[in-house]
């Protein structure tokens, strides 16, 4: 009976000296993306960083370990938005644009008179391509009692 109660207690002491010692899931700036699912890890484990789809990786170094004393290795690793090319004026019409990263917008409008081809907004993808091509704005006519009148 004694016998089992100090193997008992002794099992506990390591557990509460253990659990010490180990990581607890990081908190990484939002973009970062890491190996590991779990809430602790080990002395010595390693987590892989990389970034979230749309964003690419600056600093280093690319990984952090977790050291003896339960803390993570530190590192500059960060992860920033992609860009995609300024784009052009178009012809008869107006853009409006607030940014040019991953994930801005950009509204097209025509002038008046003008009517539009193509898609009036683009979206900068992850790969830092617009989705659209910028439309065109063509010219508006109609003809009127045998006359062909032209907005614009
Ligand atoms: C980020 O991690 C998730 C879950 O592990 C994975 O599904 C996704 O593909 C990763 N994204 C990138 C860009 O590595
Ligand atoms: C583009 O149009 C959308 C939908 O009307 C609007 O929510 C957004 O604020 C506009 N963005 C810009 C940069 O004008
Ligand atoms: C960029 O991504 C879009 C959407 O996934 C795809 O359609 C396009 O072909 C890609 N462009 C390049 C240059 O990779």
């Amino acid at each position: 009976m004694e016998r089992l109660f100090l193997l008992c207690s002794g099992l506990l002491v390591k557990t509460v000296t253990s659990q010490h010692n180990v990581c607890s899931r990081p908190e990484l700036q939002g973009n970062i993306n890491m190996t590991g699912i779990q809430r602790f890890f080990s002395p010595g484990v390693e987590l892989a960083l990389s970034c979230k789809q749309g964003y690419t990786p600056v600093l280093g170094p690319r990984k952090i370990v977790c050291t003896m004393n339960g803390v993570w290795t530190n590192t500059k690793f960060n992860c920033i938005p992609k860009q995609c090319p300024h784009p052009e004026l178009i012809t008869n019409g107006e853009l409006f644009y607030e940014n040019t990263v991953y994930q801005s917008t950009i509204n097209y409008t025509c002038h008046e008179g003008y009517t539009m081809t193509g898609s009036s907004s683009a979206v900068c993808q992850a790969n830092g391509t617009w989705s659209k091509p910028a439309p065109e704005c063509i010219r508006i006519c109609i003809y009127s009692q045998g006359e062909l009148i032209c907005g614009g």
